[in-house]
């Protein structure tokens, strides 16, 4: 399979029922808990084709793994942004890469009050304290159950404007992340969220135009923003209307620009700036680590935003993605005493990145994803194990078989690293069905697989939650 069926991303009903999957081999008995995945999953509306992959509808897919057995179950995020499109049948919001209304600018459904502000969170889930939220790159956490995957309201934070959908942790598993207000000159505020859900602003800085971030650099100290050459245009974003321009459409990649590392101090509260000689591009950090007074970020990096018009439906439907614009393996090096930066490029492709939760904000040697290999112009057809001690990478893949982000679970009763499994949501030609592949994250074989009753368009994230779940949610009682 060279690219994204059209299939994949079409009509896609939700399973709301628990449906139990016929696993061809028993699963690890350890293997207890809930990996719920987010992504869009809802392009067309009546009178719209949304037509980039960010603007999907997003839909909660959890595995329930429990006593060797495993069930599925599926929901539309019932944000008021898609009650709004279901019921009109047009984008009713800002769209990523979607014009929408050109009646009324993005400029204007920003500035009023924030009251359009994009509730779509179609990308990722996280967890806070007890509660559990779904997210997106805007500022608002959506809540929803996490037994029945119900929408049951939205939360946001300080003012509104963006932030990322990866946000960081620290070893208290406190959240953090950074909102960014929109304006001529843009307000970037570190703020960190409580389990009764206060947020807390920490120290701030000022950059000349918004700039696109999706995640983080991050040690138990540090919390690394960085700022890259995919800025907004303020003067695009307010003729976006009678232009009829998409919010994606309204940042430039700037070739002159630098990328700058503002590196927020969690003991002192400054904020240190680097400015590298770098140009890249980034959505997803991997892992970052102190090292003899330097922090160090591995990271899925470009050479520039080509990846996200690839990312156009049309495109990933029928060209797909060409070498030149895929993400390689790199770690960048951060001197505090000497405000240097430097890169290093495994020249390796691996996005969708994953790892031992139990090695994050610490050294690493080993970093899971999905992989493109050369001539391939699918994102993922190709699970990658890389090791960093040896400076070497292992695949996993089947025939006819394309991949998602591998999660990785630990082996409560493992020793090593990489003792535990990778589970990968994967799609099948053969079936044109979704296919839950549980594969031995040391070796990369196949414990146990299990087809779903559909298809279901590529999730973006997911996390594993651990412990006993409820198994009979309200529909199935
Ligand atoms: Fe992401």
């Amino acid at each position: 399979m060279k690219n994204a069926t059209t299939s994949t991303f079409s009509a896609n009903p939700s399973n709301t029922e628990l449906t139990k999957l016929k696993a061809s081999r028993p699963l690890p008995v350890w293997l207890r808990g809930k990996l719920i995945r987010n992504g869009p999953a809802m392009f067309n509306l009546r009178d719209t084709t949304l037509q980039h992959w960010f603007d999907g509808y997003g839909m909660l897919h959890s595995f329930l793994f429990d006593d060797g057995d495993v069930y599925y179950q599926s929901r539309y995020t019932e944000s008021e942004e898609y009650l709004n499109a279901t019921s009109s049948g047009r984008v009713s919001t800002v769209a990523w890469g979607t014009a929408s209304d050109p009646c009324r600018s993005i400029f204007r459904r920003f500035m009023a009050n924030f009251s359009a502000t994009p509730t779509n969170t179609n990308v990722n889930v996280i967890k806070i304290g007890e509660k559990y939220f779904t997210t997106s790159d805007i500022a608002t956490l959506t809540q929803f159950d996490v037994d029945s995957l119900e929408t049951l309201s939205t939360f946001t934070p300080g003012k509104g404007g963006v932030m990322a959908a990866h946000p960081s942790y620290t070893d208290d598993l406190q959240v953090w992340n950074m909102t960014a207000s929109f304006g001529p000159r843009t307000k970037n505020t570190f703020v960190s969220l409580s389990d009764d859900l206060t947020s807390q602003k920490h120290s701030s800085f000022a950059t000349d135009k918004l700039f696109y971030f999706h995640s983080f650099g991050n040690t138990d100290r540090y919390l690394i923003a960085i700022e890259q050459p995919m800025r907004l245009d303020f003067g695009k974003l307010a003729l976006s209307g009678p232009k009829n321009k998409s919010f994606y459409e309204c940042f430039n990649w700037d070739t002159s620009f630098k990328n700058i590392f503002h590196i927020y101090d969690r003991q002192t509260g400054e904020i240190q700036k680097i400015q590298s000689d770098l140009s890249f591009f980034f959505f997803h950090t991997i892992n970052s680590f102190e090292e003899d007074g330097s922090i160090v970020i591995d990271l899925c990096g470009y050479d520039d935003n080509k990846i996200v018009d690839d990312f156009y439906i049309d495109n990933l439907t029928t060209s797909g993605i060409p070498d030149s614009h895929k993400s390689s393996l790199r770690r960048i090096r951060l001197g505090l005493g000497e405000s240097s930066a430097s890169m290093e490029d495994f020249k390796i492709n691996i996005e969708l990145p994953n790892i031992n939760d139990a090695y994050r904000n610490r050294q690493h040697r080993y970093a899971y994803g999905v992989h493109s290999p050369a001539l391939n112009t699918h994102l993922a057809a190709e699970i990658v194990k890389y090791d960093f001690d040896k400076n070497s990478a292992t695949y996993w893949s089947e025939a006819g078989m394309t991949v998602g982000e591998p999660i990785f679970v630990a082996n409560p009763n493992g020793k090593k690293e990489d003792d535990g499994t990778l589970i990968v949501l994967c799609h099948s030609t053969a079936t044109n069905k979704a296919e839950l592949m549980v594969l031995d994250a040391a070796d990369l074989s196949v414990i146990s697989k299990a087809s779903l009753p559909q298809a279901i368009p590529p999730p973006l994230h997911g996390w594993f939650y651990g412990g006993k779940f409820q198994k009979n949610s309200p529909e199935t009682k």
